[in-house]
């Protein structure tokens, strides 16, 4: 089965509920999106409609992944807000849905996400991750190389502090 993709989809009621519904879900199977399990869909939400508020005001672009009509893969290209950082893009909440992980969908919104910024024309794309879940080798075979790492910037619990790693691919 193939996904196909949409970028900048009609952001509908039943789209936004999906999402968080989606966001939450992955939270919940250990995903690291932003929060840390167990979460509710309540928390979520708030968060979810400020990243849809800026793809509906045109400077981020949310890229979907469906199966026939269902959700199962999403990220946001986010702009960086910042003259001097115009050409390139950060892309952020990076999922698939639990059930559907391990089957190849992940590396293909990636690459998805590389043909969307190659066509914007930007230099590179930045994707920022929590360490200890294994995701630099999920990055790493998709071409992007680790530039920098703060060490416990994130602390997942008291007594848990984890280091927030930066990785890069070059559209050049
Ligand atoms: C991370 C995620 C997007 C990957 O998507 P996926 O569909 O499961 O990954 P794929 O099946 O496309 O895997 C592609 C390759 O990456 C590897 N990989 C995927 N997730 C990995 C992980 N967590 N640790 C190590 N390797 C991983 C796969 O083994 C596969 O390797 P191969 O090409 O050698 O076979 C998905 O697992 C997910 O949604 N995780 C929860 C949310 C999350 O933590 N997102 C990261 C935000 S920074």
């Amino acid at each position: 089965m193939t996904l196909s993709f949409v970028l900048d989809p009609p952001l509908t009621d039943t789209l936004r509920e999906r999402i968080v519904e989606l966001w939450t879900e992955v939270t919940n199977a250990g995903g690291a999106v932003g929060f840390v399990a167990p979460v509710t869909a309540g928390e979520v939400r708030p968060v979810a409609e400020a990243a849809f508020a800026g793809v509906e005001a045109g400077i981020d672009r949310l890229l979907v992944g469906l199966d026939g009509d269902r959700l199962v893969a999403l990220l946001f290209v986010a702009d960086n807000r910042f003259g001097l950082k115009a050409h390139w893009r950060v892309l952020k909440r990076v999922m698939v849905a639990p059930g559907g992980q391990g089957r190849g969908y992940g590396a293909a919104l990636m690459r998805e996400a590389a043909a969307v910024g190659r066509k914007m024309g930007l230099t590179g794309l930045q994707v920022t991750l929590r360490d200890g879940h294994g995701l630099d080798a999920f990055y790493r075979g998709l071409g992007y190389t680790q530039v920098g790492r703060i060490p416990g910037a994130l602390r997942v619990a008291p007594g848990d502090d984890r280091d927030e790693v930066f990785m890069w691919l070059d559209l050049r």
